[in-house]
């Protein structure tokens, strides 16, 4: 009750205020709030620490409580269940002296408990639309369970398939991650009605941009590890995506772990207030990641926890993840640093409508009718079903009929917690089916739909362990012989041997850097047993990277790539083997012939001594591998289908373009095959002459098609200026004039194209 009155005689204060100030009512309203608080209160919204461990009915006696009621929190994170944040938000609201309420957030990364694909597969449908759907059910699902803040989207440009984030990326290319990226954002924080008036509806959360920057290129591919890149490159190559959601209006970003320029981005002023706020215009709040403010001690740049903290908020910190350190800064000297992160809290917390009303997003019957529901599992099954991506299918062997006596082997076949992927906090996989029930129940007989697991993950027992974090344990006792035996007479009795195998949900994800992308021992010896029987074998393959798949791509006739498709992936894989859709995804990242070859791009510079057109095999002194192709096995925008399209010519409105004109690019493609399906069409562009050297080719659009069987459709694309410029090294885009090669096609490497000529 205190609290309510105290924020009602501040609202009629600040409105007393409104007419003579010329502030707008948020900013009245937080100056009205920090003009009564003390530092010790200012310096407790700086605060974020994590729950893990309070339980409803216990949130009094938590350890976090005494904290609370003293004002040294700002928010929580990671605590789930509309009931429990209520108590605890009861808490801060009635117990404390002011009664701010808190952020409760949440990573809520591709879904809550109804869940999407992983981010990197979403990134495969190329269907913008899609990436806003599931942030928008994500958003409904977690503002009705107390959640109001996600750490989501995630935009890191990934080129190296060894880091195990990849996952929660949209791959390797800038443009399409800038569109998912901004997709995202508008589906957590727009209404649906009134684009623009963000976060209004009580069923959108704030969203965090991150990892602010470019922590997707570490050297070697290894976890938190340095970033070395030029600012041309980091421009062109990785900020695309930050900045797009940025000027979608994010509400919030997160800095990365990783150092750039030798500087952690935790305490890198240049990123943190030059760039994202002077240059970009971001105006929310910048948060730290997990504990990092107090690793600039283990980054060897603060000599302690003070200093730490004081480089941190100097560079333009506001929210100290974990660390606690904001909580030593006492100091005068720091009070305009702590009034300015302080502001930018609250001003989030007013943006959200917590002042207003401190409950909203604990509404306790939302929660109950809102989560998992049937409409919220529908969209993410078909949002599964476009993500899959068919690498190969010898003979058409996909789709297969609903008749077909199946043996469906492998360790991901018929395990429940792994379906979801890595970065599902809130899932629920209980009540996922598995693989093998998503078959059985699309079957025309379930009994058509034999099983066996055949081997455990690999060999090595505690790579298993580490790849099964989190619950996700998987671990067969049986000896490798006894379940490959099994699994080969089950595979006997079969028309086609249908392999789930591949990584589990935590062989990628956070802290998962791997230096062999090849299928698991135990279970690329089992395909080659399989194989022996000469059977058809379709491999679904789960993994949430791209890996190495160089023998099964010569040895089996037909690869699916599954990824993690979320909590519907059983009915969206049964959906796509039986017929019922076609295959529509493309790859947002190629896969490799050889780790060898990553970090990789399609997107590379032109060399000096480049390879020929269309040659990717060794030729002394141009560059080239003595021991291996430089094409990708799959090329960035690849994926098949179960029809087959055809490409008309592209033809140019006109062939010059004045650098303020407009040209139109046009082609006609048609379904030349047998069934209903969706197509993207993908345009690239090249400077054939540039300064400073720029890519082979870079994706500029696409359009994602639906043609049915024997239809035409003519595909459009605007080229302008901005189609064809680049940024500078000052992260100044420009144009300039000359030849550039524009390219159409089914993918990044089979590409026929036209030129114009810009004056
Ligand atoms: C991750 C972030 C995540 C945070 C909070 C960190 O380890 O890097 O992506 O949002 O934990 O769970």
């Amino acid at each position: 009750m205190k609290t309510r009155n105290i924020l009602f005689a501040l609202t009629l204060a600040i409105t007393a205020l409104t007419a003579c100030t010329g502030k707008s009512d948020e900013e009245r309203f937080v100056d009205n709030l920090m003009s009564k608080m003390t530092i010790d209160e200012k310096l407790g919204q700086l605060n974020l620490p994590v729950t893990g461990d309070i339980v409803t009915g216990q949130a009094q006696s938590s350890n976090i409580a005494e904290q609370i009621r003293q004002g040294k929190v700002g928010g929580l994170f990671n605590l789930k269940g509309a009931a429990a944040i209520r108590e605890v938000q009861r808490i801060a609201v009635e117990e404390s002296r002011l009664g701010i309420p808190l952020l409760f957030g949440m990573d809520v990364i591709h879904g809550y408990e109804t869940v999407f694909p992983i981010p990197l597969a979403v990134a495969c449908t190329w269907d913008t639309q899609a990436a806003e759907t599931m942030a928008r059910v994500s958003a409904v699902e977690a503002s009705a369970d107390g959640i109001c803040w996600t750490f989501s989207p995630m935009a890191d440009v990934c080129q190296d398939a060894r880091w195990g984030r990849i996952s929660e990326g949209f791959g390797e290319d800038p443009c399409l991650s800038a569109a998912m990226a901004a997709a995202m954002v508008r589906g957590y924080q727009h209404p649906e009605c009134s684009a623009g008036q963000q976060l209004e509806n009580p069923a959108t959360i704030m969203a965090c941009l991150k990892h602010f920057a470019c922590y997707g290129a570490p050297e070697g591919g290894m976890e938190y590890y340095n970033v070395e890149l030029s600012r041309y490159r980091m421009f062109n190559d990785y900020f695309p995506p930050y900045r797009a959601a940025v000027e979608a209006g994010v509400g919030s970003v997160m800095a990365s772990f990783n150092t750039l320029e030798g500087i952690p981005s935790t305490c890198n002023n240049w990123l943190l207030t030059e760039l994202l706020r002077e240059q970009w215009g971001f105006n929310g709040m910048v948060v730290a990641d997990y504990t990092a403010v107090q690793e600039l001690r283990d980054h060897g740049i603060a000599h302690d926890k003070h200093e730490a903290a004081v480089m941190a908020i100097k560079a333009g910190m506001d929210m100290d993840m974990v660390s606690e350190a904001f909580l030593l800064l006492k100091d005068k000297d720091m009070q305009q640093y702590v009034n300015q992160a302080c502001r930018r809290i609250l001003t989030a917390k007013y943006r959200l409508g917590l002042f207003d009303d401190p409950y909203r997003y604990c509404d306790t019957l939302r929660c109950k009718t809102d989560l998992y529901t049937a409409e919220h599992r529908q969209t993410a099954r078909s949002v599964a079903q476009k993500s899959l991506v068919l690498l190969k299918n010898e003979n058409n062997l996909l789709p297969l009929s609903k008749n077909t006596r199946i043996a469906l082997i492998g360790p991901l076949a018929d395990t429940r917690p792994n379906m979801s992927g890595t970065w599902s906090v809130a899932a629920t996989p209980w009540r996922y089916k598995t693989l093998r029930e998503g078959l059985q129940d699309a079957a025309t007989d379930k009994n058509n739909v034999l099983y066996a697991k055949g081997c455990n993950l690999t060999y090595d027992p505690e790579l298993e362990a580490r790849a099964t974090m989190f619950g996700r344990e998987m671990r067969d006792t049986r000896t490798d012989k006894a379940m490959r035996d099994e699994a080969l007479a089950i595979a006997r009795k079969a028309d086609v041997i249908v392999a789930a195998m591949g990584e589990s949900s935590e062989y990628s994800g956070e802290c998962t850097s791997r230096t062999n992308l090849d299928m698991p021992d135990a279970q690329h010896d089992l395909l080659v047993e399989l194989r022996k029987l000469g059977k058809p074998i379709v491999l679904l393959n789960f993994s949430g990277r791209p890996v190495v798949l160089n023998w099964e791509n010569e040895n089996l006739p037909t690869i699916l790539q599954v990824w993690f498709a979320g909590s519907e992936t059983a009915d969206a894989v049964a959906d796509v083997l039986y017929g019922d859709c076609s295959p529509s995804g493309k790859l947002a990242v190629a896969f490799p012939r050889s780790v060898g070859q990553l970090p990789m791009s399609y997107r590379r510079f032109r060399t000096s001594r480049p390879m020929d057109e269309g040659r990717d095999e060794f030729s002394k002194f141009q560059s080239s591998y003595i021991d291996c192709r430089n094409t990708p096995l799959y090329p960035f925008g690849y994926g098949l289908s179960y029809t087959t399209f055809e490409y008309s010519p592209v033809t140019l409105s006109a062939n010059r373009l004045n650098i303020d004109q407009q040209v139109k690019a046009t082609l006609t493609v048609t379904n030349t095959g047998d069934c209903d399906a969706d197509e993207t069409v993908q345009l690239y562009i090249r400077a054939m002459v540039s300064n400073p050297v720029r890519p082979v080719k870079e994706l500029r659009d696409w359009q994602r098609i639906h043609l049915g069987k024997g239809e035409s459709r003519q595909v459009e694309f605007i080229i302008d200026k901005h189609m064809l410029g680049f940024y500078n090294a000052d992260g100044v885009y420009e144009t300039q004039p000359g030849e550039y090669r524009i390219m159409t096609g089914p993918d990044s490497q089979h590409l026929q194209y036209t030129s114009i000529s810009v004056e």
